[in-house]
């Protein structure tokens, strides 16, 4: 009951979607090449919580990640903010297409949640 599973498979490119995991907001976005670019070339010294991409997707087509601020908690809205990616309108955090904080008062990358694919097409979360 704790684990989720979803099927990715008619989630359009450029398409977010929002999943309900143990109460909380998880949301997956199929990336386009070009925002999975944009994401592998940032460098480490420019994040405020270095994390690579690659170290935050197990296949970059696909960003799993919970859908809370770390700042307060509050549920970031998608395709705002500095980066046009997630942006938390309670105090104005930014985060960018592989979730990862870049401006604001949020310390900390929006979380992955422990996830794997049971199929090409097909994740298990929790
Ligand atoms: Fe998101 Fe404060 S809760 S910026």
């Amino acid at each position: 009951i704790s684990s989720l599973e979803v099927d990715l498979s008619g989630v359009q490119e450029g398409e977010t979607i929002t999943v309900k995991w143990r109460g909380k907001p998880v949301f997956i976005r199929h990336r386009t090449d070009a925002e999975i670019a944009q994401s592998a070339e940032v460098a480490m010294a420019e994040l405020r919580d270095p994390q690579k991409d690659v170290d935050r997707a197990i296949n970059p087509k696909y960003l799993v990640v919970v859908g809370i601020c770390t700042h307060l908690g509050c549920v970031p809205i998608f395709g705002a903010g500095n980066f046009n990616a997630w942006f938390c309108p309670c105090h104005g955090s930014h985060y960018d297409i592989s979730g990862r904080i870049r401006e604001g008062p949020a310390p900390y990358n929006l979380e992955v949640p422990e996830y794997r694919y049971v199929t090409e097409e097909k994740i298990i979360i929790g």
